[in-house]
């Protein structure tokens, strides 16, 4: 509950510590100081910057935990040298979030039309693939620290045959061949192409290119794997293209199979997280983050059944349903 000025001070100028994030990583800041502490005038002189611009900005990294001042000389923290400098993984959430922090300021206009700012996905492929495979970059790093909950499931490892739907750059997949089941990674041919860097060699993952809004069953013959992951595809669509994704999902699995759905719900937590996805969604999709209840009703009129909720902390939603034996 806001309770003051100062509370409501602090949400309306959230941007502020994301810009400075962002810029800390595009100035170089981060990366420059991996070649050890600097002072701000030797900072200033490489990354050709306004020295007091730039003091401003390493001051308000420091006061956000994420450089060190140690007699005016500045050095990154551990976490910025292992995870954002030099390439690290979190660098492409970064830029992710910066390029939809562009888009969140059209949300009124949204709100209004119901229409989202971003374009359709394949033609961010095709106009922009450096910003889509970036995109994908951050999803990869995303999905590293969920893939392991994904594993622990009987229903997709080990010595599961799994299609991994939409999959992306093939995290998942990867992940469940390393836990001893078959990958069968299905995305648009321009993102198998990316996916090499990720899934090229691992020997349990084939790659399948297909737009799985137009194949029968999302890709490969029917019932012909013992499960179907759809993961993140769901908050894209429309509840009447999300059961049609999910009814061809069900149909590549052998009768008593499973499809797994892994969604963020729009009333999951912590906090206000789950509508804030839900608002991301609809700023760059057209999608929505479906409410736990929808994504259940969406899965059963999809022709599966027994729906149950794994055991995993919000705001992961992970629901796992079964393909009728003889249905
Ligand atoms: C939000 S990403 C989710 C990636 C991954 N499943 C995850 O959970 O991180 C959506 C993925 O669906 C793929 N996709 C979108 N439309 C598709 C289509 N018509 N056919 C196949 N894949 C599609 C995109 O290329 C992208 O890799």
């Amino acid at each position: 509950m806001v309770k003051n000025d100062y509370e409501l001070i602090d949400i309306v100028t959230g941007y502020q510590p994301a810009a400075v994030v962002t810029a800390g990583l595009e100035t170089g800041v981060f990366d420059a100081l991996e070649n050890g502490p600097a002072s701000l005038g030797a900072l200033a002189r490489s990354l050709r910057a306004d020295e007091g611009a730039l003091h401003a900005l390493l001051e308000s990294l420091v006061r956000l935990g994420m450089l060190r001042d140690e007699s005016g000389r500045y050095s990154n923290t551990s976490y910025v040298s292992g995870r954002i400098a030099g390439g690290g993984p979190m660098a492409s959430v970064i830029r992710k979030e910066a390029l939809f922090s562009a888009a969140w300021q059209e949300l009124s206009e949204v709100v209004k039309t119901g229409r989202p700012v971003m374009q359709p996905w394949s033609d961010r492929v095709s106009s922009d693939p450096k910003t889509a495979r970036s995109f994908l970059d951050a999803l990869d790093v995303l999905a590293r620290a969920t893939g392991p909950y994904l594993a622990r499931l009987s229903e997709l490892a080990p010595n599961k045959t799994v299609v991994d739907v939409g999959g992306g750059l093939g995290t998942y997949s990867a992940q469940l061949a390393m836990a001893g089941s078959r990958a069968i990674l299905v995305d648009l041919p321009a993102v198998l192409e990316w996916a090499a860097d990720v899934v090229g060699g691992i020997a349990g993952v084939t790659t399948q290119a297909a737009d799985v809004f137009e194949h029968p069953s999302v890709g490969v013959e029917q019932e012909s794997v013992d499960a179907v992951l759809v993961s993140h595809l769901l908050h894209d669509l429309k509840p009447n293209q999300g059961v049609e994704l999910l009814r061809r999902a069900r149909r590549a699995t052998k009768p008593g199979g499973h499809v797994v759905v892994n969604d963020f719900a729009g009333d999951s937590g912590p906090g206000a997280f789950g509508p804030l996805f839900d608002l991301m969604m609809r700023v760059e999709t057209g999608g929505a983050a479906h409410s736990l209840a929808d994504l259940k009703d969406m899965i059963e009129e999809a022709g599966l059944i027994d729906v149950q909720r794994a055991d995993f902390d919000e705001p992961l939603t992970v629901l796992v349903a079964q393909n009728p034996r003889g249905g």
